[in-house]
């Protein structure tokens, strides 16, 4: 058996699919091709038959991947399985992902027998074989489906031409010995399996998701299902970080490789926080703030003497430049480049000389512009293409009250002004916003962190809103608290005006339902 294990990421399908974190077109194929460069094997690109958007989305990234194979997702039938072939056809590398429910609970649904769903999975099978010579097959919620069935209808698909057999554990239920054994026992059980690859695929409801995914390769899985930051419904999946991470640092007891160059991680980390607009928790493993921060004096003190005391791993190893130097309102545009290329952002010209005008805006109001101060600017969205934009925000707050803001904004293309009070200065301010640009949104999400430590640290503020069934997200930074508590929900309205003139909602009301076998 190979020791190589395959990355399968699936950010753009499950993890997209968390209420919330749905993604533009745009930010699709940017972290498609981030994915990609890094060395993804395998990227599961969407759910072709969920929306027109989606299926877009899985084209263009399957026409654009250069080494990744390109995978979409199909319920057991046969109008999800064409879509889903005519969105991944023009990749290099295609492969068709279908699946059903095989446990008690999930057979329920579409009210199919045993038998009924066997002939089923046999039929869907065969079908996207016959359209594509990799085809990956999962029984959800395969962890609480009685092991005879679970065999028989592995089984069924690895003889209807299945090339991988993914294994899910859908609602995180499962724990490591029987991660590890119930893959073990399959390989050991069903004809046919040694000839193909089983894969695992986690979710994180009881925090084992990491920990199952590596029992499951001990036990003969050579591919992992899994998403950047554990990105997910609920509790999430699979964080890829950890996982690739685990299997290098921990190499003399998980003789594994992947084909991941671990440098860039930090790097889709980070975009992928900020395009989803789901943060990183601050000690989360891997790509937390504070991963690799060491506070306390006696960690200090063994960190000086040798790095090693306290750290398993090279903040370089994922990608983390070393702590240097901040610039200031002196440092000019090649200090600039020199430090963006440090942080792993190559820029062109005309993309250099949009955020020296913002580093220097930055710079006038804050004495030392540090590296996370830098990233959280070049991720500042340029709004070029935005319907709304904020022209200038004045608020009265404190004690005395009434808390007011005075707001001039340009919609589409028109500057319109406004004032109104509500209770506090970021109220206030987002009922002039309301009062300007009309909306039914509701605001479900309002999330503030410093950027770096200081007085004068940048705010990044987090917006999450929904209006029917809609849900769109919006992030932005600035010195000032309420000013990028404003730009982060123009940003979010932005999205939802976007999103209203697609006719698109979440993917739960997209109106496909795992119901529609
Ligand atoms: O969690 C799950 O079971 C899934 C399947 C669609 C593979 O995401
Ligand atoms: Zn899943």
């Amino acid at each position: 058996m190979t020791d190589q294990v395959l990355i399968f990421d699936t950010t753009l399908r499950d993890g997209e699919q968390s209420p919330g974190a749905t993604m533009t077109h745009a930010e699709k194929l940017e972290i498609a091709e981030l994915l990609d460069e890094m060395g993804v094997d395998i990227i599961e690109a969407g759910f072709p038959i969920a929306s027109e958007g989606d299926f877009k989305a899985v084209s263009e990234i399957s026409a654009r991947a250069k080494d990744a194979t390109i995978c979409g997702l199909a319920r057991a039938n046969y109008k999800d399985i064409d879509r889903c072939w005519d969105a991944v056809k023009q990749a290099k590398s295609p492969r068709i992902h279908t699946f059903i429910g095989t446990s008690e609970l999930h057979r329920a649904i579409p009210n199919l027998t045993m038998d009924e769903m066997a002939e089923r999975i046999h039929d869907t099978v065969t079908h996207a074989r016959n359209l594509c010579d990799n085809v990956q097959w999962s029984p959800m919620d395969a962890t609480r489906t009685e092991w005879d069935y679970l065999c028989r209808v592995v089984e069924i698909a690895i003889k209807a031409g299945a090339t991988t057999i993914n294994i899910p554990d859908t609602v995180g239920y499962t724990a490591p010995v029987e991660s590890a054994d119930l893959i073990r026992r399959l390989i050991n059980t069903v004809p046919g399996a040694d000839a193909i690859i089983f894969a695992t695929h986690c979710h994180n409801d009881l925090g084992m998701a990491t920990a199952n995914s590596l029992a499951a390769v001990a036990g003969g899985a050579r591919q992992i299902e899994c998403t950047i930051n554990g990105l997910g419904e609920r509790a999430g999946n699979t964080a890829l970080e950890e996982v690739v991470m685990a299997l290098k640092v921990r190499n003399d007891i998980m003789p594994f490789t992947t084909r991941i160059d671990t440098t860039k991680i930090m790097n889709i980390s980070r975009r992928v926080a900020a395009v989803s607009g789901f943060a990183v928790q601050f000690n989360k493993a891997i790509v937390g703030k504070n991963a690799f921060a060491h506070e306390s004096g006696i960690h200090q003190d063994g960190m000086l003497k040798n790095k090693e005391t306290f750290e398993i791993m090279r903040p370089s190893d994922v990608g983390l430049a070393g702590t240097s130097l901040p610039l200031g309102k002196h440092s000019g545009r090649a200090a600039l480049r020199a430090k963006l290329s440090e942080l792993g952002f190559d820029m062109a010209d005309n993309q250099l000389k949009d955020v020296f005008v913002r580093f220097k805006e930055l710079a006038d109001r804050k004495k030392e512009v540090y590296d996370d101060d830098l990233i959280a600017l070049v991720y500042q969205n340029s709004g070029d293409e935005d319907h709304v934009r904020l022209k200038s925000l004045r608020v009265v707050c404190g004690t005395e009250g009434p808390q007011t803001a005075d707001l001039t904004l340009e919609v589409d293309g028109a500057e319109v002004t406004t004032s109104a009070t509500g209770d506090g200065p970021v109220d206030a301010a987002f009922n002039a916003v309301k009062a300007l640009v009309s909306h039914e949104a509701r605001l479900q999400l309002y999330q503030v962190s410093a950027v770096t430590e200081g007085t004068d640290a940048q705010a990044t503020v987090s917006v999450r809103m929904e209006e029917d069934g809609r849900i769109a997200t919006g992030q932005s930074a600035d010195t000032d608290t309420v000013v990028a508590s404003v730009k982060a929900y123009i940003n979010a309205l932005n999205r939802l005006i976007v999103r209203r003139a697609q006719n698109t909602v979440g993917y739960d009301t997209k109106g496909v339902s795992y119901k529609d076998v």
